[in-house]
């Protein structure tokens, strides 16, 4: 397989008006978006402050690119932009931005304080929506294809081109947008799948028909993006990196539109662990997978399926005792990855009444957690009041406490106080709210403790949602393990997820309902842009 010659990754020490280089053709650039497609999932919009979180961790991973938002989408996509772009200095900060003049202006405003920069802007190439979606004629979408990338490579050297629907579109169409892009100045040019209809074999002949066919491909990257509506989408990933792709498009937990994107901790684990069949590397420090994973899961309010590769609580664990024999004696009997790789540490510390806050804040660390003074502070104290209703506090509490206490740190509303009476008649719920730090309290009834406590947070925050979902799930076992609750609310079309762990039931109910509240509150500032499918 022959190698491609220009990598956008490398260092810059070229200058800002050189094309920086990267001397390994081989290596893979891991672009992140789950700040930008991750959070177009239904239901997990992110705050500013959360998207700074989780930032910082796919910095610390090694992640080349970091896709921070759509800065046109809204004040809140530009602010996140913005402000990752402030904080990141490791990794290439980018911003998406369709193929029109204000998108792209408005990208490099947001990308400005950068250290290192990157436009990506995007058209679809494919007949039906350039047809439908865009009503525009192939010779319209060509011509935009140069306005955009031209203006683009005004604002900054770093410059990816996406032709959206890439999969279904073309090919001596696709071919001649791509060289053109080229021309233009494209330093990546990234072919999406964007509908998660392809199949390994034929996405890896796109990407090889590409490589054969458009003359001057050697000056760009190859990237792709792929969805995972057939389940397919690592598959196909893996498949165009043997094809000739050098830079993949994933998310962490996979989380993306619909059914999702290529997840990044499964791309990454199969290069590292099948390098026989895969000899391309990757500049992630996988030990820090488990902890990204479990703040998306935290911050989205998505939990992860058990069953989950690499993430997955049962990822390492082994249920029959032929196997568990088996990893004792040599754990390569079962196990292909060690749990330490991922950042899966087997720990002996057990926590209790009596752990201090030293031991916390350790036993946090180890479980991929590392908290700001204050919500450490206010962490070791749910932990105390934990661990004087419950013996026994298992890594799994911890997890959902901490999971929690991310989610209400510095939120709009919070939920001082709940006194609930329930019966076999009417329950009532008295609660206390802080509502952008007024004290308000109101009183309700409602069929049963949960409809009555819900109905008293209307009173106090007024609101059209409808709950499509209200579940919930012990974490451990035993009658005083903790619920963790997940409320989704819905309202005009807007989806949002909360999550809240309490022993108590009821309460967790409540602050799950808030946490979706606060969340809605940040959705309602976003407006979707028209032309915005992918
Ligand atoms: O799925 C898609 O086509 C996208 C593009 C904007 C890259 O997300
Ligand atoms: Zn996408």
């Amino acid at each position: 397989m022959s190698s491609q010659a220009t990598n956008p990754v490398a260092s810059t020490s070229g200058g800002p008006s050189a094309a920086p280089r990267f001397d390994d053709p081989n290596r893979i650039i891991i672009f992140d978006t789950t700040l930008r497609d991750g959070e177009q999932s239904p239901g997990a919009s992110m705050t500013v402050a959360e998207k700074l979180r989780i930032a910082e961790v796919l910095e610390q991973m090694g992640v080349d690119v970091i896709e921070a938002g759509f800065a046109i989408a809204s004040e809140g996509d530009f602010q996140a932009v913005n402000e990752v772009a402030r904080k990141v200095k490791d990794s290439i900060v980018c911003s998406l931005a369709r193929a029109g003049r204000a998108d792209i202006d408005r990208a490099a405003e947001a990308l400005q304080p950068a250290a290192r920069k990157r436009i990506h802007t995007f058209i679809a190439t494919s007949p039906l929506h350039m047809r439908v979606k865009l009503q525009m004629t192939p010779e319209q979408v060509h011509e935009a294809v140069i306005d955009s990338v031209t203006r683009a490579r005004n604002y900054c050297d770093d410059v990816e081109w996406s032709c959206e629907d890439g999969s279904r579109s073309e090919h001596d169409f696709l071919c001649r947008c791509i060289e053109s892009a080229i021309k233009a100045g494209a330093t990546t040019i990234n072919i999406p799948d964007t509908v998660g209809y392809a199949y390994p074999e034929e996405f890896a002949d796109l990407i090889r028909m590409i490589r054969n066919r458009v003359p001057n491909i050697d000056q760009a990257v190859i990237s792709v993006h792929c969805h995972n509506d057939l389940g397919l989408a690592v598959a196909n990933s893996l498949r165009a990196i043997a094809a000739g792709a050098r830079q993949v498009e994933c998310t962490i937990n996979g989380i993306g539109e619909r059914a999702g994107n290529a997840a990044m901790e499964e791309i990454v684990m199969a290069l590292r662990t099948r390098q026989d069949l895969l000899p391309y590397p990757t500049r992630i420090v996988t030990q820090h997978i488990t902890k990204a994973s479990r703040l998306v899961s935290a911050i989205t309010g998505f939990a992860v399926q058990p069953n989950k590769a690499i993430v997955g609580a049962n990822a390492f664990a082994h249920e029959a005792g032929i196997h568990q024999d088996g990893v004792l004696k040599d754990a390569g009997t079962y196990e292909i990855m060690r749990p330490e790789d991922v950042g899966l540490i087997r720990s002996s510390l057990i926590m209790g009444k009596h752990s201090g806050r030293h031991a916390f804040r350790k036993k946090l660390a180890e479980l991929g957690y590392e908290l700001g003074d204050n919500a450490l502070a206010e962490a070791f104290a749910r932990f105390k009041a934990l661990a004087d209703k419950k013996k026994e506090i298992f890594d799994e509490d911890l997890i959902a406490l901490v999971d929690d206490e991310i989610q209400t740190t510095d939120q709009h509303i919070k939920v001082l106080d709940l006194d609930v009476h329930c019966g076999s008649r009417k329950s009532v719920a008295a609660i206390t709210l802080e509502v952008g730090g007024e004290r308000r309290e109101a009183t309700s009834q409602g069929d049963g403790p949960v409809d009555a406590t819900f109905n008293a947070i209307k009173q106090l925050v007024p609101h059209s949602a409808t709950l499509a979902l209200f579940q919930i799930h012990a974490v451990t076992e035993g009658t005083d393990a903790q619920a963790e609750v997940t409320v989704r609310l819905e309202e005009g079309g807007k989806t949002v997820n909360g999550q809240g762990a309490e022993t108590d039931t009821i309460l967790a109910s409540a602050r799950a309902y808030v946490a979706a509240l606060n969340k809605l509150l940040v959705k309602r500032e976003k407006t979707a842009p028209a032309a915005l499918s992918a």
